[in-house]
């Protein structure tokens, strides 16, 4: 696995559950997967040699992140490789104008969008659909970072400091801002020869691009729960997905389903299935990367919850508040062993319960515990 952060933590979890030998690619003998004890090389995502040795002896290669440049994909893969997802599948979690572009040629339902390779291209767009827009970085962004929520022309990022591209390559994309009833997420298993498995569709909640909280069953109409969970399984064998898909998707206060945007491995939308699915998002992303028997994605509760431990500042350390947090009874604690930083995912909290409100009740009361100064 190519990558070693909590994605990959979890996933060595899983791991040693199936007494699979999973090597990761580590950036630093600190990152979460590493201190979990998981085998390691060290590479980061643009390291070349690293990453030929080590697809060079492993039987299968997969991925805790999207950062791997294409280019470098392609040579791994020319070198015999098995990359799962491969490279034509990935393109769709590393550029979200490509992966714009395609979906809407295919006919699958997105937000109205243009390429930005100047500021003129936002004013241009803004003076068909109106301000606010939404203008994001081509890749490279997560958690809300490359996001921004333009207001008006004013808000305009002014160069120096701007790297717009160029026409032929440009590095943003506008889009309209849209009135959101929902967020959802429908993650999909696939194995590289079809069969494929559908988690229960999950609403989330963001703050400032970032996920705080979800609740499965999402609580949608059962007509629309169907819909995105078939788009999301038939949209990740359109693309050749291989291993989990996370399929992001927005229901606007005007009654559309548009996808979002596309994650290519487990997904913090999926943590919740640890505790609350007969399998893993971990295990199935292991088991359809070796193209074995996928598992049953059936919830064990009637409901289940998650909260992201975000941490408001450094001098907050949640391991600190672990014994108090294990007081709240149903409580699922996951540290990711990641020092505390101003807005950053440290850990989550599961919880199980008899309805989706129970489950978030106890699963914040334990994440208030542990963010506690
Ligand atoms: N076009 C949009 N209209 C309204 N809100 C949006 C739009 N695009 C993104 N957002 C909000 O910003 C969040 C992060 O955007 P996203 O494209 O998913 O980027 P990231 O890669 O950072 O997750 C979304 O979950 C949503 O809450
Ligand atoms: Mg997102």
């Amino acid at each position: 696995m190519v990558g070693a952060g909590q994605l990959a933590r979890m996933t060595h979890q899983a791991a040693v559950d199936l007494d699979i030998e999973l090597v990761v690619v580590a950036e630093s003998p600190t990152d979460p997967a590493v201190l979990a004890g998981a085998r390691h090389l060290p590479g980061g995502p643009g390291d070349r040699e690293a990453l030929a040795g080590a697809a060079g002896a492993a039987p299968v290669v997969t991925f805790d992140h999207e950062l791997v440049p294409g280019a470098i994909l392609s040579e791994l893969e020319a070198a015999g490789a098995v990359l799962r997802p491969g490279p034509g599948a990935l393109a769709f979690a590393q550029d979200k104008l490509h992966a714009r572009k395609e979906l809407a040629a295919a006919g699958y339902p997105v937000p109205a969008f243009a390429p930005v390779s100047g500021p003129g291209d936002v004013t241009d767009f803004a003076a068909l659909h109106g301000w606010p827009v939404v203008l994001k970085a081509r890749s490279g962004g997560y958690d809300g970072r490359g996001v921004a929520v333009l207001a008006g022309p004013g808000d305009l990022p002014d160069p120096p400091g701007t790297d717009w591209g160029t026409p032929g390559r440009p590095e943003w994309l506008v889009e309209e801002h849209l009135g959101l009833a929902a967020e959802l997420a429908a993650v999909v298993a696939r194995r590289p020869s079809g069969e494929s498995v559908a988690y229960p569709l999950v609403r989330t909640t963001q703050v400032d691009g970032i996920c705080r909280h979800l609740v499965v069953p999402a609580g949608v109409p059962p007509g629309l729960d169907e819909a995105a969970t078939a788009m999301a399984v038939r949209l990740s064998g359109w693309i050749g997905a291989v291993g989990i898909t996370a399929v992001e998707l927005f229901v606007t206060t005007d009654g559309r389903l548009l996808v979002n945007e596309l994650a290519l491995r487990p997904h913090n939308s999926a943590h919740a299935s640890i505790e609350g699915c007969v399998t893993s998002q971990f295990h199935n992303h292991l088991r359809a990367v070796l193209d074995w028997p996928l598992g049953s994605t059936g919830l064990v509760a009637p409901a289940a919850a998650m909260v992201n431990l975000i941490t408001p500042a450094a001098d907050v350390d949640p391991a600190a508040n672990l014994p108090a947090a294990l007081e709240v009874p149903g409580a699922s604690v996951h540290l990711y062993a990641k020092t505390s930083r101003p807005g950053r995912k440290v850990g989550h909290v599961t919880a199980l319960a008899g309805s989706t409100a129970a489950a978030l009740a106890t699963a914040q009361a334990a994440a208030d515990i542990l963010l506690r100064r």
